[in-house]
Parts: structure tokens; sequence; C-alpha cells
């Protein structure tokens, strides 16, 4: 039996002897009475009994053990010219002092802090500095508008919000506060304090007392120690696109999450202690939550905090200058990034400027891989391209090319097999297992390891809903695909509304939702088209109330503004089209995916229970006056 077989065969069969042994590479204030408590199930917990503190694990357990002067973390930011390393000790140091500053603010353990930040250390520091005190974190993505803000204020009902006074984009500011402020108007729930950063890029007006600067509050306050916390607890609440414009809220326990952030950096990325991590990211999103700011850190590695982008900061060298520089010998990002790199630099000629003598191996997830990527990035890096399926809700990679137990032969399109503690099937619409090769919903079997999500903030009962209900025993990916006869899986597409764009997760349900609330709206349908950059771009399609007479260029141009107020820049929503039906069954369903097939010029055959076929002409014309299907 190969090394990963026996590896893989023995999570599965001794899950609690094999996830103990991990445990024990980390520091307990006290160790767990259970391993696997299922007392509750189909919703377990690991570790049960134990106390737990991540940030000690992260921080003061490699001060304490001779890494005190390597760099912990690396600050690298070509959009304001800073390159700052932080030591593990200064680290320790600077989160301590901010953790005493929260909880002179009266943060509390358990009591929940929302950061919205742009790409500074502060944010990571913001994070570990609540795992230290035992608050819960729950960071929103910077591209998020403050609408998007406000509901996650309201579900997640914070004590404080941690923010920045701005972000600085390619070529321009961004102002945080201003969005803070509209979001705290917004919302229900009041917060009470509020910490902001100040940038010298844009200062923000603090509102006294409810604001406090940052520098102020972190010199004025008493370094606070790490709180050993139950390792059930949470540890931070991160919210997710769903179906609907509800997020969802994952919850990441603190013991079973850095266990298995540990185990993720030996067994998957194969990186050593003292070797330098970089996930070109985002913190706002769980790649930065696991691989920017956890995982390196418990497993003693430098982390590379980059703000900027793949291309045009300055250029498309951007990446290759990162890992030359800082010596990177493991590169986590999504494809769209190198789709990026290539159109700008095909030949990679910027890449013959650096030595990238260090990189050991490139890993790609959150969206499908193309062969053509990899195979293009294979050759201009000369090092293995390793695809990886996961999700926020997993919190980890549950397909993978396992680098540190035994790389797998690659076959280009399938993310290779699951990593142990994960077994993974095809089931079809009753249940049944399929066979090899056979596409279906797949499944991962409960219980799933350690750090993946123990709930949903605020609804266990949508967590068992969404996820537990469709097949008991199994957790319910929400992807389609199958698994080879060797055990290889095969991500096909998503079995619900949720769109992948640049490796961002969005909901079209959310962006129709406020498409509808358009005064001149009738309906509306949003799709992902096939896009060669970002993967896939939104696009809906509008039909206007009878009788609205204004031009139809100026309802589309408030249709995108309407969007990227509401919900962000990210959503990337610009394009429209006002249509006079949309194709619907004749129970009244919309046929997204016909429209779909239809944008990204794939066959597909007419439901039977099509209303009026007629219908798709239409908006096949209107897909064709947007430029689909792309040439
Ligand atoms: N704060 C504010 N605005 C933000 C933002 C942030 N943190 N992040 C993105 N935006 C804005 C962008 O400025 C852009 O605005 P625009 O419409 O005015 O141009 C919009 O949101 C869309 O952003 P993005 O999808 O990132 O597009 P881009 O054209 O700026 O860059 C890529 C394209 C491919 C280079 C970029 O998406 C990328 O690097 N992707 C990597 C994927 C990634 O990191 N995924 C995370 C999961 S692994
Ligand atoms: P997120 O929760 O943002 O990480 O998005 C998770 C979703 O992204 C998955 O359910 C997949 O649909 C998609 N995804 C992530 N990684 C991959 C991959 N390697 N291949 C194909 N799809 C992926």
């Amino acid at each position: 039996m190969s090394r990963y077989q026996t590896e893989y065969r023995r999570s599965l069969a001794e899950p609690e002897a094999f996830w103990a042994e991990q445990a024990e590479k980390l520091h307990w204030h006290q160790r767990w009475g259970k391993v696997l408590d299922d007392s509750n199930a189909p919703l377990y917990r690991w570790f049960a009994g134990g106390r737990f503190n991540t940030c000690y694990n992260a921080l003061d357990r490699h001060v304490e053990n001779g890494r005190a002067d390597q760099a912990a973390l690396i600050y690298d930011s070509p959009v304001t010219g800073t390159v700052r390393h932080y030591s593990y000790r200064e680290l320790r140091d600077t989160v301590a002092r901010f953790a005493g500053a929260l909880r002179a603010q009266g943060v509390r353990q358990g009591d929940r802090v929302v950061i919205y930040m742009p790409m500074v250390p502060e944010a990571a520091v913001a994070m570990l500095a609540c795992a230290r005190i035992g608050a819960i974190h729950s960071v929103v993505f910077g591209g998020f508008a403050a609408p998007e803000l406000a509901k996650r204020i309201d579900d997640a009902q914070p004590v404080l919000v941690v923010s920045a006074s701005c972000g600085v984009e390619a070529g321009r500011i961004i102002e945080y506060k201003p969005l803070l402020d509209q979001a705290l108007e917004l919302s229900s729930h009041k917060v009470p304090h509020c910490i902001v950063l100040q940038r010298p890029q844009a200062v923000a007006s603090l509102q006294a007392p409810r604001d406090v600067d940052w520098q102020e509050a972190a010199t004025a306050a008493a370094p606070a120690d790490c709180v050993p916390v139950a390792a059930t607890d949470p540890l931070y609440v991160l919210y997710t696109s769903g179906t609907t414009g509800k997020p969802k809220g994952v919850v990441r326990d603190h013991g079973g999450h850095a266990v298995a952030m540990r185990y993720s950096m030996e067994a998957v990325y194969d990186v050593k202690p003292g070797e330098v991590f970089w996930a070109a990211s985002d913190v706002g999103w769980v790649v930065g939550h696991s691989y920017i700011v956890y995982a390196p850190l418990l497993q003693g590695c430098t982390t590379i905090l980059y703000e900027g982008k793949p291309v045009g900061t300055p250029d498309a060298g951007a990446f290759w200058r990162v890992i030359s520089q800082h010596r990177v010998s493991t590169f986590f990002t999504a494809p769209t990034a190198f789709r990026a790199i290539k159109k700008e630099d095909p030949r990679g000629e910027l890449l013959k400027k650096y030595d990238l003598s260090c990189l050991r191996t490139l890993f790609l997830a959150g969206e499908r891989s193309d062969p053509d990527t990899i195979q293009w990035a294979q050759q201009m890096l000369q090092v293995p391209v390793v695809d990886h399926w996961w999700q926020t809700e997993l919190g980890w990679p549950a397909i993978a090319n396992c680098q540190g137990i035994e790389p797998m032969p690659v076959k280009p399109g399938s993310s290779t097999v699951p990593v142990p503690g994960f077994e993974l099937c095809a089931l079809d619409a009753d249940g049944k297992r399929l066979g090899a090769d056979e596409i279906g919903n797949l499944v991962l079997k409960l219980p799933l390891p350690p750090g993946t999500l123990s709930t949903m903030w605020n609804n266990e009962q949508g967590y068992r809903d969404n996820y537990l209900a469709r097949y008991p025993g199994w957790y319910l990916t929400g992807d389609a695909g199958y698994v080879d006869g060797d055990g290889y899986g095969w991500i096909m597409s998503r079995i619900d509304d949720i769109i992948n764009v640049a490796g961002h997760r969005l909901s079209t349900g959310a962006m129709e939702e406020v498409l509808a609330g358009h005064p001149d709206v009738a309906e509306c349908a949003v799709i992902g088209a096939a896009d060669t950059l970002k993967g896939q771009l939104p696009v809906g399609l509008v039909v206007l109330k009878a009788g609205v007479g204004r031009p139809q260029d100026e309802i589309l141009r408030e249709l995108v503004e309407r969007v990227r107020s509401q919900i962000g820049a990210v959503a990337c929503f610009k394009q429209a089209a006002i249509v006079a039906r949309l194709p619907k069954t004749r129970s009244g369903k919309v046929l997204r995916a016909t429209m779909r097939s239809l944008a990204d010029g794939k066959p597909y055959t007419v439901p039977a229970t099509i209303d009026d076929p007629k219908i798709l002409d239409e908006v096949a014309g209107a897909l064709k006056g947007l430029g689909y299907p792309a040439a």
C-alpha cells in the first residue's frame, strides 16, 4: 500500500487516534477528555474538554521555543511602497498590546469583534488579539459595501468593530470609514466602540466617544496574556455567500482548527517550520484566515501579507518579485491571478528578472483550474502546480495532491485525491452511491475532520438544513462532480446559484434581491457567464414593470450602480440587459441553467415544461448584445 493510502485509510479507520496524534504536536493548557464527541450527532465536536489558546500556539509557543527572532510575518505592500518584517517576538508583543486595547474597550471572552480592514498587518494583529483573549472575530472583506457589512454586524452582534481609514487599490484610495459609518447607521445592532487604524493615505474623522484611534488605544494598553478557552469554543465566524442575500456565518473552533491547520501545512503543503509560505489572497476570505494567518504561524513559518495585485502593482512581475525577494518556498493563489499575469506577459518576460530557485510548489484553489493555466504556470515556474479543492465551510483542503505525504500522479482537471480525514463520494438524487466516473452531488462523510465548520452562527438549524439534511450521514458540498476509478475527485460545477468571480464566491440570489429592489424592475435573473479572465462574471436579465417609459440605458446604469453600492465592487456586476419576459417553466421556475448554457454557448435541451420557447430566442439576442457567448 502506498504511503498516501496507509495514512488516508488510518485517518478514516481510527480517526480518534489519528487526530489525537496530531493534536499532541500543539500546546494544550488542558488535555482533551474526548477526541471526538458525538453526543450531539450529526453535529460533532473535536477535543471536547480540552483547553487551548490559538494565539499562544501561533505566537508565544514559538517565541518560547527558539523562534523569537525569526520573521513571523512580512508585510509587502507595493501599493504603499512598504516592506516590513515582524519577528515572532515583535508580533507577539504587538498582538498582546492590542489584545489589551480590546480589553480596555470592554471586549470579553466570547464577545464578537468585526474586523473590516484592508491588507495591512494590523488586520492579522486584530485577529490574533481576539484569539488571545477568547473573543470571536468576524472579518469582513474590504471589497464589500456598507449594506453587506451591516448584515454581518446585525448577525454577529459585535461589541466592537476594528477598521482602518482606507484601503489602497491599484491607482485609487478607498475610504473605509464612510462605509463603516454608513454600515453602523444601517445596522439595527448598535456597536458601542470602534478602533480605527489611521493610514497616511486618507485620515478618517473619528466620532468620540465611539471611535478610538488604533495607535492611541494600543499605546495606552497593558499587554494581555493568552486566555485558555474550551477547545470547542468559537475562534471566528466567517460569513460566506449562500443562495440568498443572507450570508452564512461559518463557525470555526479553537482546538480542532489549530490541529487541522498545522497538519495541513505538513501533509498537504509540505512546509517545514522556518520556511516562507505565501498565500496571495485577502484576510477577508477563508484562504486568508487559514493560510495567511493561522496555518503558517501555527507551523512556525514566515507568512507574507501582500497588499497588491498580480498585475498593475506595478506590473505582471509583482508575484515573481515577492517570491524572489522573500525567498518563498510555497506559494498559493487562485488560477485567475495566473490568467491575469498570462494575459499581460504571455511569454513570461518579467519572470526572467528574478531568481525563483527558492520556489518549490505552486498551489491553486478557489475556482476551477483550467488545464491551460496549469500548463502555463508549470512551464513558466518549472515547479509542480497543485490544484486543490476546498470551501469556506471546510476551512482546509479536502481534495489535494498531498505533497507532504506522497505526491501522486497528476491528472489535469482533477484536484487529485481526498485528504486524510475526508471521505468523498458522489450520490445521486436518491442518495445512492454512484460508481466510478458517474456525476452526482459531491458529499463528504460525517463526521468531518477537525478544522471544518462546527455550526453556523446563530443558525444551527440552517447548518442542518443546508448541509446535513439532504443526505443523512453526509455533508453536502454544493458541488457536482465525480470520483474516478483511481479515487481522484473531479469538480464540475455548483449545484446552486453561487458563482465564482475571480476566485471570489458570490451569490446571484443576493444580486437578484438588489435588482428586484429597483422601483422599475418587475422581475429579474442573474446568471454567472463564463469569462476567460475571472472564470465567471454576473449577467443580469431584467423585466421592467409595465408602463416604465424611462430610457433603458439610464435604468441599466442605475442597476449596475445599485449592486456596486449595495453589495460592493467585488461583485463585478457590470452587465445587464432588459428583456420583455424571462424564460420559465409552466410552474413559474426561471430557467437559469438554460440561460447559462445560452451565455456560454453550450448545448442545452429546452425543458419539456417550458412555458414559451420563443422567450429563449429573445434572451439569446439580449445576451448576444452583451457579447455572449464570447467569440
Ligand atoms: N477593497 C475595496 N475594493 C476592492 C477590494 C478591496 N479589498 N478588492 C477588490 N476591490 C474592487 C476592485 O478595485 C475592483 O473595482 P473596480 O470595479 O472599480 O475595478 C473590483 O473590486 C473587482 O475586483 P477584482 O475582482 O479583484 O478585479 P480586479 O480587476 O481589480 O483584479 C484580478 C483582477 C484577477 C487581478 C484579481 O481579482 C485577483 O488578483 N484575483 C486573485 C484572486 C484571489 O485573491 N482570490 C481570493 C481567494 S483565493
Ligand atoms: P469558497 O468557499 O469561497 O472557498 O468557494 C468554494 C467553492 O469554490 C467550491 O464549492 C467550488 O465550487 C469552488 N472551488 C474551490 N476550489 C476549487 C477547485 N480547486 N476546483 C474547482 N472548484 C473549486
